[in-house]
């Protein structure tokens, strides 16, 4: 892929972790809005249960960190928090249909491996006992490997955690002390070792580029040392510079960020040795062995996203958050908690929910929803096929979606996209550039109140 190209649509744009993004989150959804959403989810597209737990406490801040952590709180504040967690689950499940099936569980940050594994188990315990957990069930949990022990492997595998991912960032030494972040207490190798021994099928590692002190041969002897443990999937985040929105991210100005074109050659290199080794490119960061789920499921246009990230839709179903900041992800809207900690305890301790922002979805927008994840996840769209799933004419669909073929011209013109009558796809390089080419599906970006990272 030719670079300058890749530059030309390097521009501000949403990550469409959500559509529409958290930025169109408002005040006006609240608690009940929740409570009702929740109990109409037992009907609409009632499959499976995702259940994300939000642990938001970090031991270090790195000063990339663009997700919402808070400082380590003393044993007190951690009880209270967890005590908190079992509470939301109890009022929210009171609600639910348990007998769905729950097929997958996401541990996110923060950080929730640096907790006592005692602490998870207490969570763990009133999950497994209160939902239907799918044989096939999914559960994962985001580590920091600076505090991730061995011990705690086994441990975390005892209590049926079949997925870890572990936040690599960067192998070097000096990247690592440029961002304030410690490298892995045990050698990555003993931690994949250490999984395998206990079963452990789903070994992740994340690594971002695009930080200070990176270079394209630096960060292809990180991506070379990624290799050398195999994992099943890998992701290459880009790094997302938003200071307006998290001011320790200015410290990294300070140590010089990488110029646009040195960030797009570490993509490329990223990109280059990881698909020489046999991985399969998903969306614009992510790789998976060809035989693992998720490149089964974009092969069969199958995939899925959520805040999480990349998932198939056998496992992954409307998504009920616990903790300060998590968001639910239901099929009519999306639902946010209280940010502070004490605020979201003290909400939590009154009535047993917690939610003060979101944005529940006209029938509109639902369908530019569909749009636009297939864009994101599968790169394909068949047009008639989308509409008589909302009995609307194919028209009546483009017209939702501001279809309109000048706008797409470009992308044509430089090999990312063919347009045919019936269907759009997005051609193999088309995926480095998926975010702007699902932009130009987007009517409500032009009320954007936010700013965005850069799409590139
Ligand atoms: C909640 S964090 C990971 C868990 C754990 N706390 C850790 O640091 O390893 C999830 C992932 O988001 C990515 N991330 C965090 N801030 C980012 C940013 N500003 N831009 C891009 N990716 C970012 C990192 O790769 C990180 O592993
Ligand atoms: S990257 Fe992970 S460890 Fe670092 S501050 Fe963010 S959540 Fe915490």
């Amino acid at each position: 892929m030719n670079t300058d190209v890749l530059q030309k649509y390097n521009k501000p744009g949403p990550r469409y972790t959500s559509y529409p993004p958290a930025t169109f989150f408002h005040e006006g959804v609240n608690t009940e809005n929740y409570r009702n959403m929740v109990v109409h989810s037992n009907h609409d597209h009632p499959e499976n249960i995702s259940i994300y737990i939000h642990i938001p406490f970090c031991k270090k801040f790195c000063f990339f960190c663009g997700c919402n952590t808070s400082s380590y709180p003393h044993h007190e504040m951690l009880e209270k928090y967890i005590d908190a967690l079992i509470r939301e689950i109890k009022a929210v499940s009171a609600l639910l249909d348990t007998s769905r099936p729950l097929t997958q569980i996401h541990w996110g940050g923060g950080t929730p491996n640096a907790i006592d594994p005692g602490w998870v188990k207490k969570v763990m315990d009133v999950l497994l006992h209160t939902f239907r957990p799918s044989p096939k069930a999914e559960i994962a949990m985001e580590c920091n490997p600076a505090y991730l022990e061995l011990e705690d492997i086994d441990q975390l595998a005892a209590m049926g955690f079949n997925r870890l991912s572990l936040g690599i960032q960067d192998y070097d030494q000096h990247v690592l002390q440029l961002v304030n972040r410690e490298p892995s207490l045990h050698p990555l190798e003993k931690v994949v070792a250490r999984m395998k021994q206990n079963n452990m099928e789903g070994v992740n590692l994340d690594l971002i580029y695009g930080l200070p002190g990176q270079t394209p041969e630096s960060f292809q002897n990180t991506v070379k040392q990624a290799l050398e443990i195999s994992p099943d999937r890998l992701v290459t985040f880009s790094y997302a510079h938003v200071p307006w929105v998290k001011s320790a991210q200015k410290k990294l100005e300070e140590s010089g960020l990488p110029t646009a074109e040195e960030k797009l050659a570490m993509f490329e290199v990223a990109y280059n040795l990881l698909t020489q080794n046999g991985y399969t490119a998903i969306g614009m960061d992510h790789y998976a062995k060809p035989k693992d789920e998720l490149a089964i499921a974009l092969k069969n246009n199958n995939l899925h996203r959520n805040f999480q990230g990349y998932c198939t839709r056998e496992t992954t179903g409307q998504v009920y958050g616990f903790g300060a900041t998590s968001i639910s992800q239901l099929q009519g809207g999306y639902y946010q908690n209280h940010k502070d900690i004490n605020d979201y305890i003290e909400a939590i301790n009154q009535n047993g929910f917690a939610t003060v922002r979101g944005y529940e979805l006209s029938p509109k927008d639902i369908i530019r929803r569909t749009i636009i994840n297939e864009i994101m996840c599968n790169g394909y769209l068949n047009f008639p096929q989308i509409a008589s799933r909302y009995q609307i004419s194919t028209h009546e669909l483009k017209s939702l979606v501001g279809f309109n073929e000048e706008k797409l011209k470009p992308y044509i013109d430089d090999g990312l996209l063919q347009l045919k009558e019936d269907s759009l796809e997005l051609l193999e390089n088309g995926f480095l550039v998926v975010r702007n080419i699902a932009m130009e599906f987007d009517p409500l970006l032009e009320q954007s109140k936010g700013q965005y990272s850069r799409t590139v």
